[in-house]
């Protein structure tokens, strides 16, 4: 075995996962309990019969919301009983064999207006870890992570560099929780400044004032993305796959590329002036560019072929590829596995990657969240997976 694979290993014979998830009116759910082992699950079903939803529900034990980036309200159940009740779910986890309780949902709350003295029913995120309310999302980050993949992403190397970036600001969330805050931070600017400009404010003090807190976080941004992409491109090019093809990522904006031969500092400069000179583009309606023209490009390492250029199913193994990266690196930097939460992840592969993908899953040992509408194509994991349907709004160990 080689000396990476061994310390894997010795990280995880510590378990890591969810022992069992409790979810009430969440989507078409209004009550599911799964009692889950740290192995591979498998849970198959029709079409529209609920195996997303689950997954999108262990997705909100992490920091954000969730995989379908979904509108709180939306979640609650539409045939709940509840009158008054938001969603939640609950889960048992392990963190390396120790018990953790995770809750998390959206509650009613009323509120009494202090002038007119009427009540008002407002909804907010409520998030607990051992039955303590925290109020930081990023709290949850130390507890557990998720890697997902969905079939949104059969399609994240075409089309415009948004979902692209989001991806890649998930991944480095994992290493650095504080990256979340900062993107989140910097869009709220970003969002102040646009409005500003065209509300026509002249105000030349306090749109610097904001530029400056935008290109000071802009660049902690950039940095964290390159980190992310040299630490992942190191282990693929250590640690090739014998199955999934190399990858070869990229960034491509002006402050990370100015970041390989610049100091911080100077970029932050750069960046402020850049802002600067985008005011009157943002008065005159052309959008102004910057940090959010950054992209995140894939190539095919061998090939040297850009991934949009690359058929269906090899677009498929690269983000296998860059999954499978992410994860290993994750166990070995934080010292505990990610839970992985894979959406029909074996459409687009041949028969050959299916099951190597699979074998790979389970030879990792950690837990892993797989749906299909297809259950014939798990055969290799038999004995080494637990097996269920969804039908009827509920869940069958098969
Ligand atoms: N708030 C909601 N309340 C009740 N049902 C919902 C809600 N949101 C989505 N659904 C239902 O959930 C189903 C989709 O579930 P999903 O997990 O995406 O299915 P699939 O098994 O294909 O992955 C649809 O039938 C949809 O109508
Ligand atoms: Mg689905």
């Amino acid at each position: 075995m080689s000396d990476l694979n061994e310390r894997i290993k010795q990280i995880t014979v510590k378990k890591s996962g969810v022992t069992r998830l409790t979810l009430s009116d969440f989507r078409n759910y209004q009550n599911l309990r799964i009692e889950c082992e740290m192995s591979p699950l498998v849970i198959t079903g029709d079409n529209g019969s609920g195996k997303t939803n689950i997954l999108e529900a262990l997705s909100f034990l992490t920091p954000g919301r969730g995989l379908r980036s979904a509108k709180l309200s939306d979640i609650k159940c539409l045939n709940s009983k509840s009158e008054n009740g938001g969603w939640s779910v609950a889960a048992e986890i392990l963190k390396n064999d120790e018990e953790y309780l995770i809750g998390t949902g959206l509650q009613n709350a009323a509120e009494e207006s202090a002038e007119t003295g009427e009540q008002k029913i407002y909804s907010r995120r409520i998030i607990k870890i051992n039955q303590q309310k925290i109020s930081q999302q990023a709290e949850l980050g130390k507890y557990i992570s998720a890697i997902w993949v969905t079939p949104q992403m059969d399609r994240l190397f075409q089309g415009g560099p948004q979902p692209r970036r989001s991806f890649l600001d998930r991944l480095v969330y994992a290493f650095d929780l504080e990256h979340a805050k900062r993107t989140a931070n910097f869009e709220h600017l970003y969002r102040q400044w646009f409005q500003l400009l065209k509300s026509g404010c002249r105000d030349t003090k306090w749109l610097e004032s904001i530029e400056t807190d935008m290109s000071s976080l802009a660049v902690a941004i950039a940095a964290a993305r390159r980190e992310l992409i040299a630490r992942l491109n190191t282990f693929i090019l250590n640690e090739p796959d014998d199955i999934f093809p190399d990858v070869r990522l990229e960034l491509d904006g002006p402050a990370e590329k100015m970041l390989d031969t610049e100091p911080a500092i100077k970029v932050e400069d750069f960046y402020l002036s850049h802002l600067k000179k985008q005011r009157n583009n943002v008065l005159y309606n052309e959008s102004p560019d910057g940090i959010n023209r950054t992209d995140f490009r894939v190539f095919f390492r061998k090939k040297n072929m850009p991934a949009d250029l690359c058929s269906t199913g090899e677009q498929k193994a690269l983000l296998i590829s860059i999954i499978l990266a992410q994860t290993k690196c994750q166990i070995l930097d934080r010292g505990f596995a990610p839970i992985l939460l894979l959406d029909e992840v074996t459409t687009h592969l041949d028969n050959q990657k299916r099951d190597a993908l699979l074998q790979k899953i389970s030879d990792l040992s950690i837990q892993a969240w797989i749906t299909s509408t297809e259950p014939q194509n798990f055969g290799i994991l038999k004995n080494k997976a637990q097996f269920f349907a969804v039908r009827n709004n509920s869940i069958f160990s098969l």
